[in-house]
């Protein structure tokens, strides 16, 4: 019998309510913006599985390298017997590190797509039929309440996704996962590394339009949830490295003039052709960025891997100081 629980913290009123609010504030203001949470629907979390196939996506596979070749050392140095994994997503490079965690009880995938979660669940459980897996539906970016698990935890953040947030969101974000942090706990965080700019912009728009297609995905959310109608327009994908911030950002251009409805909002929004939306920024670190970032909020980095190449960075950190 498998053991599996799933919590909603986001019921569809109080996701709907965020929606609205994000993309009332995001549409009407200039530049236009929306957050990227919203890309994972069922379909855009498929969309996402299919960009970390794709020749050019390497930060998947970079990762992946990391933690084959770490698992053991992290399982070792943090003796977790919870794992508690942040924008888990298809936890398929999680696998790698709960296969070499010996002492491991109970995992705690926490992630706005429902969908993505109970994917995840099924393949653990299957492979790993005495694990507790207790799935969180929550946005990591609000206050979370993680069910009693016993420590030592371990708190991973995978495939770059402290890069989709904005400095000032990822300083409360890792204030926020310090607070999780006991006396032996840690936190295990990939970070994409600053590179050729021909690289990182190939990673983001891709030969096949998968990257396009995962963008335009945002618009399709809107229309069904909110009852617009972005199909009746066309947009472009847009990838562009901002070299001032060393992030990619993500863009949705009109090709032409366009007013959208949103029946939901009773809301028209005018775009003039060549208007774009800021639907993603992905940033690209360095080590001494992570470090400064990780001390600002209260956090001790004490290991950094990267993969052969130099592509992608996991690294281990700790609570620094007095732990509440
Ligand atoms: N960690 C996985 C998935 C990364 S994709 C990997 O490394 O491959 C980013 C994941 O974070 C998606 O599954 C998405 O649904 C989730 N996500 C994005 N914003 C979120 C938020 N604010 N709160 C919770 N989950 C979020
Ligand atoms: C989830 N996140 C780390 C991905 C990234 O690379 O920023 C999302 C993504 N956007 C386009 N491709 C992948």
């Amino acid at each position: 019998m498998s053991d599996f629980q799933l919590t909603r913290t986001l019921d569809e009123n109080t996701a709907e309510k965020a929606l609205r609010t994000d993309v009332r504030g995001g549409l009407t203001g200039s530049p236009k913006k929306l957050p990227p949470k919203w890309f994972y629907d069922a379909r855009g979390s498929e969309l996402f599985e299919d960009i970390t196939r794709l020749p050019e996506y390497y930060p998947t596979r970079a990762e992946r390298e990391i933690l084959l070749e770490r698992a053991r050392e992290i399982a070792t140095e943090s003796g977790a017997r919870t794992l508690v994994e942040l924008g888990s997503g298809s936890s398929e490079k999680t696998r790698h590190l709960i296969e070499a965690m010996p002492a491991l009880e109970t995992y705690i995938p926490v992630d706005v797509s429902e969908s993505a979660l109970r994917g995840a669940a099924d393949t653990l459980l299957a492979e790993h039929p005495g694990l507790k897996v207790h799935a969180l539906v929550a946005d990591f970016t609000r206050p979370l309440r993680l069910p009693d698990s016993p420590g030592p935890r371990l708190v991973v953040f995978l495939g770059g996704t402290i890069g989709n947030l904005l400095p000032p969101e990822r300083a409360a974000f890792l204030a926020s996962v310090r607070a999780m942090l006991s006396p032996g706990d840690a936190l295990l965080m990939g970070t994409d590394l600053v590179k050729d700019e021909a690289v990182l912009v190939a990673a983001y728009d891709d030969a096949q339009g998968v990257t396009a297609e995962f963008n335009k995905n945002v618009l399709a959310v809107i229309d069904r949830e909110l009852g617009a109608d972005f199909h009746n327009a066309e947009f472009t994908h847009v990838a562009v490295w901002n070299k001032e911030h060393e992030w990619i950002e993500m863009r949705l251009r009109a090709r032409s003039e366009a007013v959208v409805k949103i029946r939901a909002l009773d809301m028209v929004v005018p775009f003039r052709a060549g208007e774009e939306i800021l639907t993603e920024i992905s940033a690209k670190f360095r080590q001494e960025g992570v470090r400064k970032e990780l001390a600002s909020a209260g956090l001790e980095l004490t290991q950094w891997w990267t993969d052969a190449a130099g592509r992608f960075a996991l690294s281990l950190s700790v609570a620094e100081g007095p732990v509440d």
